[in-house]
């Protein structure tokens, strides 16, 4: 039987509802959450990610701000205007939208943001909270992976999660939450021997390694639950690390490239943006 198809869009639309009124209660109360984004570069990818967050901004009632910035733009320059946005008031949430151009210190300037306004979750402070379990902010696309797994109504306790990729982004926060719903994980990367033999152990598996239909059929075990993070172009085609018309012939359920896990990261962005105007009134 082929795999139920988890949509992404169709759990992003329905979080998305909760979050417009949590927006209407939070503007009755005089608090507009706001959104600061810095981009730097040309990156068409970038570029076409931060419009998708304008949008997502204005369709829910948050103000934003976009800061464009050149590729040619100073590590001092890039700095400023994350400090402006950490003295803005009427800014709750920063993201800086990665990759940095090359000359561009990644690490110091995700340290500069304010942790309280650290939307993404990347400042080594949300990181050591999510660890030890503490409150933080969860990095946007492993929150919508969980979101995903809850709506799909698997019960992650005790099952075997096998995360393919260790990227801060994706593979090690993903594998935190996992744990944290009491999953026995393994995380594996480009240098873990006989890949395929530990997919195939997995009850849940997910791809976050950015290599096209990477996962093959006989990767997986009958049952299980994929979630394909990955987007990749692939001539005039986006595809995932998945390749799903195998894959979904022998998979419990898994998620489309694109509709899948995509639309969940901006939704989970909004959230913790509303979350992080939430905490100035709390
Ligand atoms: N580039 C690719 N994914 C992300 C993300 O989740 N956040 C930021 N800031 N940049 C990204």
């Amino acid at each position: 039987m082929p795999a139920t198809i988890i949509s992404g869009k169709e759990v992003a639309a329905r979080i998305r509802k909760e979050l417009a009124g949590k927006v209407e209660h939070l503007r009755a109360r005089g608090v507009v959450p706001g959104l600061g984004v810095i981009l730097v570069g040309d990156d068409p990818a970038s570029h076409s990610y931060v419009r998708s967050k304008e949008k997502a901004c204005r369709e829910l009632g948050l103000h934003s701000v976009v800061r464009r910035m050149p590729a040619d733009a100073s590590q001092a320059a890039v700095l400023a205007e994350v400090e402006g946005f950490n003295r803005d008031d009427a800014i709750h949430g920063i993201l800086v939208q990665l990759p940095l151009p090359d000359h561009i210190d990644e690490r110091e300037v995700i340290r500069a943001i304010h942790p309280h306004k650290d939307v993404d979750g990347f400042h080594p402070v949300n990181v050591g909270n999510l660890h030890i379990g503490e409150r933080c902010f969860v990095p946007c696309t492993p929150a919508g992976v969980i979101e995903l797994l809850d709506h799909a109504g698997v019960e992650l306790k005790g099952l075997h999660a096998v995360v393919v990729g260790r990227s801060n982004i994706v593979g090690k926060p993903v594998s935190m939450l996992l744990l944290a719903r009491h999953a026995t994980v393994t995380i594996c990367h480009s240098r873990t021997r006989d890949l395929p033999s530990v997919t195939r152990t997995a009850d849940v598996l997910v791809a976050a390694v950015g290599k096209p239909e990477m996962v093959r059929g006989d990767w997986v075990k009958p049952g299980a639950v994929v979630i394909d993070v990955g987007v990749n172009r692939v001539g005039d085609r986006l595809v995932g690390d998945v390749d799903f018309a195998a894959v979904s012939e022998v998979a419990a359920a898994i998620t489309p490239v694109p509709g899948g896990v995509g639309p969940m990261t901006i939704t989970m962005l909004i959230k913790n943006a509303i979350e992080a105007a939430e905490r100035t009134v709390e």
